[in-house]
Parts: structure tokens; sequence; C-alpha cells
């Protein structure tokens, strides 16, 4: 049987920690379904169709599915019939809503496990947030996002 597992969040935009924990995940499933949060609380940079291509075009993988979810992440785990979620823990500071997170889904699927993987050292302190930020006032960030994902950045950010 073939083993799934959902990577969910923001992704606004997805950067180079995110591509890491994708391409760890394949080492150990079969398929990666990248699920793209519909209702992110605060206002994302980029809308939902543009998050989705930019991730297209960062992880260009047979074995990897983007898709945009809406409502709750285990239902939209079960419905692409996927047994784990995955998660990277970077900092002590991800570790409370992380916790949080995992077991309130434990609570409403139990048949799903919540993965924490660890990215790469020099991505552990990476953020979307921290992307946003420094290509927002010119600086760059080539070495943290995908040529795609910088492209975008400087479109929005043009003066
Ligand atoms: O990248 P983020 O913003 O940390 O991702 C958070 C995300 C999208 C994974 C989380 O907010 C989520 O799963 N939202 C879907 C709604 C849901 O299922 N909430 C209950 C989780 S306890």
């Amino acid at each position: 049987m073939k083993r799934t597992a959902v990577y969910p969040g923001s992704f606004d935009p997805i950067t180079k920690g995110h591509e890491d924990l994708i391409h760890r995940s394949l080492g150990f499933v079969d398929r990666v379904v990248v699920a793209v949060a519909v209702n992110v609380t605060k206002q994302p940079l980029f809308s939902l169709e543009e998050r989705v291509a930019l991730i297209r075009q960062a992880v260009p993988e047979p074995r990897v599915d983007v898709q945009a979810f809406e409502g709750l992440l285990v239902e939209f785990a079960q419905q692409v019939g996927a047994s784990l979620i995955v998660r990277g823990l970077r900092a002590v500071s991800d570790f409370e809503y992380e916790f949080q997170m995992a077991l309130m889904n434990r609570n409403l699927a139990p048949q799903l496990e919540t993965v924490f993987l660890v990215p790469a050292f020099d991505l552990t302190y990476l953020s979307s947030s921290l992307v946003r930020e420094v290509a927002r006032f010119g600086g760059d960030v080539s070495a943290l996002v995908h040529p795609a994902v910088q492209q975008a950045l400087k479109r929005k950010f043009a003066p």
C-alpha cells in the first residue's frame, strides 16, 4: 500500500526550509501532498493561486502534489488518503504551538500521526515572514528561496 503524507502550511511564500522538509519526507513516504491553507488568519502577501503555483515551480516532483485546502486539516488529510501529517520543528519557540496542534489533530482523527522533522542546519532560522521582511526592504533572499519565488517577491515589492 502506498503511504501518503500531508504537509500543511500557509507557504507565504515557500522557502528552502519547506523544500528541504518536502524532500526529507519523500525519503519515507511514497507521496507528499502539500496542503496550502486557504484561510490564513493574517492577510497573506501572495494569493492562494500564487502560493500554489510557486510551490509547483519550486518542487517539480512527480511524487509531490500541491493542493489548496479549506476547513479542517484532518478532513483534508483523510480525503487525500494520508496517514501522516508532516510539520517542521525549528526552534523551541515552535514547540508549544506545534504540540497543541498535533494533540488537537489526534483528538479529531486518532488514526492520523503527526511527524516532526528537523530542517537542515543552515535553514533552521528561516521563516516565510523573515523572507517577506528582507525582500520588502530590498535584501538578498537568493539563498533562502527558489529563483521563481525570488522573482515573485521582486515583482510584489517593485516600486
Ligand atoms: O504555516 P502555518 O501558518 O504554521 O500553518 C498552519 C496550518 C495551516 C497548518 C494550521 O493553521 C491548520 O492546520 N489550519 C487548518 C484548520 C485546522 O485544521 N485547524 C485545527 C488544527 S489544531
